[in-house]
């Protein structure tokens, strides 16, 4: 695995100068990896969505490493404004409006009229952003329809020669993707339960509009493809038992699980853990079927039950 390199300040720079030529990198954030391309060049983007096979409908989040790069593409909100002073940097992608003198890459947005932003928090990725010097578009780093990487190994794995350079910062803290929020208009909009608990949020903007099922169907609010996650095995949830053939994906007390969420009922250590052991379990020959334990859906909760659900169907 000739371009795996451990996230060293030399490899940064080097990732850096990568990306702002056009090159694709894998980058760690504290969510998922990223697959980053220069948001500022067409023909990165195009390679973007021909690496992951996406339907380019399905348009990207760009990462910045300061609110204050994200001024001059995007119209800020009052909204965006009261969740960026309280969630970043972090695990949060807000929608909002291109400014007219947007100059990101058109295809970033997928024909929509807005555009997703995040500034992260992990430090490599901070610093990674900070070298580029450019905003970066990066979707999670694996093939479209298939889980999202926690680790350096997962983006090699479907990703290797497709990229010019994965830096190896170990696992993602959170293992989870980012909340998704459009701040574009008056209503704050939930797209995609993540990592940021909607209760947390609600705290911030008042209460949160869910995206309607039909909302779905439009371009509009995208990401919502209920194949999203799947892994290549049938996958049950709310299981309390295994049944025959399947393999048990515990959480909380479940002595028949032969992997565990988490034993505690940690609902953080969980989504930690939770594509992870997905993909442990996809890769063993032995899997015939995942059976997954009940979860709550309080915090994280939401977001853990949401990709299972995607993987389940
Ligand atoms: O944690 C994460 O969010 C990771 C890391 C790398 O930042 N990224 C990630 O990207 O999960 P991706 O491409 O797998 O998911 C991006 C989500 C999709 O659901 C997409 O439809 C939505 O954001 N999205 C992007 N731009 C949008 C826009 N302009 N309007 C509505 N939804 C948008
Ligand atoms: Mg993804």
């Amino acid at each position: 695995m000739d371009n795996l390199k451990p996230a060293s300040e030399m490899h940064i720079l080097q990732a850096a100068s990568l990306i702002r030529r056009g090159e694709l990198v894998a980058f760690p954030t504290e969510t998922v990896y990223g697959l980053g391309a220069n948001a500022l060049d067409d023909k990165a983007i195009a390679s973007v969505y021909a690496a992951k096979n996406r339907p380019d409908f399905n348009p990207l989040i760009i990462h910045f490493a300061s609110y204050k790069d994200v001024e001059s593409y995007a119209k800020l909100t009052e909204k965006a404004g009261m969740l960026i002073r309280r969630f970043w940097p972090g695990a949060l992608t807000l929608v909002l409006k291109r400014r007219q003198d947007c100059t990101l890459s058109k295809l970033v947005s997928a024909g929509l009229d807005t555009i997703a932003v995040r500034v992260p928090e992990h430090p490599i990725a901070q610093s990674f952003l900070r070298m580029a010097a450019c905003p970066v578009a990066a979707p999670s780093a694996n093939l479209s329809g298939l889980l999202s990487p926690t680790e350096a190994h997962h983006v090699a794995d479907s990703l290797e020669d497709k990229v010019a350079m994965i830096l190896d910062g170990g696992a993602c803290p959170a293992g989870l993707e980012s909340t998704v929020v459009d701040v574009s208009g008056e209503d704050a909009v939930l797209l995609r339960p993540g990592v940021v608990p909607v209760e947390e949020l609600e705290a911030v903007v008042g209460p949160l509009r869910k995206a309607s099922a039909k909302d779905a169907k439009k371009p509009h609010a995208p990401g919502q493809l209920k194949s999203h996650y799947a892994p290549s095995v049938p996958l049950r949830m709310n299981a309390k038992k295994p049944k025959e053939k399947e393999t048990l994906l515990g959480f909380g007390d479940a002595p028949e699980a032969t992997l565990n969420l988490s034993p505690t009922g940690d609902l953080i250590e969980a989504a930690a853990n939770l594509f992870a052991m997905l993909h442990i379990l996809d890769a063993d020959d032995a899997c015939k079927a995942i059976a997954v334990s009940p979860i709550p859906t309080d915090g994280i909760g939401l977001a853990i039950n949401d990709r299972l659900k995607r993987a389940s169907s």
